[in-house]
């Protein structure tokens, strides 16, 4: 079994998503902040928008939906959650096969890989100590370890996930807007593959009308009822 999410999933835990009204950002949509050019035009401006992230999950814990789906790993003997998500709550839930497309979000690392200890570790502070954040060894720019738009997905997750995507039993695509790509593509390499795909989402997608079954509702709802039948069904 394969779960593919995206904000949706952790919109009830708090988190903006992106392309809902709550996450424009100071009257900037997370495109124009998301981006290597934002960053070497205004680094401050950009980790501001990170720092307010950053606040919102750190304040936020896993919801019914999350719980629900660490609860589903158990019933299987393989269950994967394939994540756009960087706030690390499926992880926090008790997941533990999650590929994070996206990065982590509480992980920088230095503009300049200066040093193999610099080129990437852990930030927990919040709010951040300094804005824009500095490499302790270099001193140049920190950066969030996050994917931007126009960037490169690394290649062993995106490759595990392709993967994963076309040879399961089951693909559960929950909270995306299935607008970004390559996991955009992830639930119609599913159904390529003839896998039975259901979508968990209270508003249609491009997505909705090429799956197996739609369920118009939120995470937090559908999730624990699903886990109820597949307990039902073990
Ligand atoms: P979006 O913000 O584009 O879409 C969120 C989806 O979640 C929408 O389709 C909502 O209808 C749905 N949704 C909202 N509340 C929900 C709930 N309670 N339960 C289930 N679904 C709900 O987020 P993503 O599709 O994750 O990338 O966006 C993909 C990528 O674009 C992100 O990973 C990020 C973003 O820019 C980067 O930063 C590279």
């Amino acid at each position: 079994m394969v779960c593919l999410t995206g904000a949706g999933m952790s919109a009830e835990s708090g988190i903006p998503t992106f392309r809902g009204e709550d996450g424009i950002w100071k009257n900037h949509q997370p495109e124009e902040l998301a981006t290597p050019g934002a960053f070497v035009r205004d680094p401050n401006l950009v980790w501001e928008f990170y720092n307010w992230r950053r606040e919102k999950i750190a304040k936020s814990s896993p919801n019914k939906g999350h719980k629900a789906l660490a609860e589903m790993e158990k019933l299987y003997k393989e269950f994967y959650i394939i994540t756009q998500n960087v706030d690390g709550l499926h992880q926090k839930a008790g997941s533990k096969n999650v590929i994070e497309l996206h990065g982590d979000i509480w992980y920088v690392r230095c503009t300049e890989h200066c040093t193999k200890e610099t080129s990437l570790f852990s930030l927990y502070d919040v709010p951040l100590k300094e804005l824009p954040p500095h490499c302790p060894n270099c001193g140049a720019l920190l950066r969030p370890h996050v994917i931007w738009f126009g960037e490169t997905l690394p290649e062993a997750p995106l490759e595990a996930a392709l993967e994963l995507s076309a040879n399961n039993d089951f693909f559960i695509v929950v909270g995306t807007s299935a607008m970004v790509q390559p996991a955009a593509s992830l639930p119609r390499y599913a159904l390529r593959a003839k896998v039975h795909t259901i979508e968990i989402n209270p508003e249609p997608t491009p997505i909705t009308d090429i799956v197996n079954e739609y369920v118009p509702a939120n995470a937090g709802e559908a999730l624990p009822l699903l886990l109820k039948e597949m307990k039902t069904y073990l």
